[in-house]
């Protein structure tokens, strides 16, 4: 009987019955078909959405703020970090975030379909050891408030992408980009200023 008691206790409940608690529990929407592991170290906003097929695992835990959109197979795995996500920013279907740094992305902030978030590099100093086992930095990563990342970009670890910046389709960002830049290209390059205000106070980005 005990030995049965602890298997129970051992099996994960449904994904249907997690999606459900959460739901009500946040008063938010998540899809039956989502699969969160750890639900009690994820925090949802009021009127969150969680598509299908969506893929939590919480690592130092996941938080989404109110009205955050998160699209159909999309995967975020917090592993050794933590994965904040502010209130009404809109992650697209097959968007994957995840690594063993902290990764914070602001409010209103767009990131398109599959791109890819990943705070995590492997290191490999050593030519004698496999990359695999010579251990891995994570710095993190910034997305501050009002970005657009587009679609099949890739953010790697140790960015910020400060407000207003936006990263053309199929970039690949490998140093932190100022305010209401656009970038573009592999490696991201500046390709113009947004909009037609004075942005002098920002030149020190490495993209200009
Ligand atoms: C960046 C983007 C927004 C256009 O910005 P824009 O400033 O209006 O750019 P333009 O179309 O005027 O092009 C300016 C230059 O950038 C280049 N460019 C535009 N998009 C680019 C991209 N994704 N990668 C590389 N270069 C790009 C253009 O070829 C052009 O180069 P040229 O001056 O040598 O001819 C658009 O190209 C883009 O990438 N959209 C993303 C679409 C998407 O992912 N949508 C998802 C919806 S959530």
């Amino acid at each position: 009987m005990t030995r049965l008691r602890r298997a129970l206790r051992r099996t994960p409940a449904p994904p249907w019955l997690i999606a459900a608690y959460l739901s009500v529990r946040w008063r938010c929407r998540v899809s039956p078909s989502a699969r969160v592991r750890y639900p009690l170290a994820v925090t949802l906003g009021r009127g969150a959405r969680v598509g299908r097929a969506t893929i939590i695992a919480s690592g130092n835990g996941v938080e989404l703020g109110t009205a955050v959109e998160i699209g159909d197979g999309a995967l975020f795995d917090a592993q050794g970090g933590r994965i904040t996500v502010g209130p009404r920013s809109a992650i697209g279907p097959f968007v994957v975030v995840y690594g063993e740094g902290t990764v914070s992305i602001g409010a209103d902030v767009s990131i398109a379909t599959h791109s890819t978030v990943v705070a995590l590099n492997h290191i490999f100093d050593d030519r004698d050891s496999p990359i695999r086992r010579q251990g891995a930095s994570a710095r993190g990563i910034r997305i501050e408030d009002d970005v657009w990342v587009s679609a099949n970009c890739v953010l790697v670890d140790g960015i910020t992408l400060q407000h207003g910046s936006v990263v053309a389709a199929g970039a690949v960002v490998t140093k932190s980009v100022a305010p209401y830049t656009v970038i573009s290209g592999i490696p991201a390059k500046f390709l113009r200023d947004r909009g037609p205000h004075d942005t002098a106070p920002h030149r020190q980005s490495t993209f200009r």
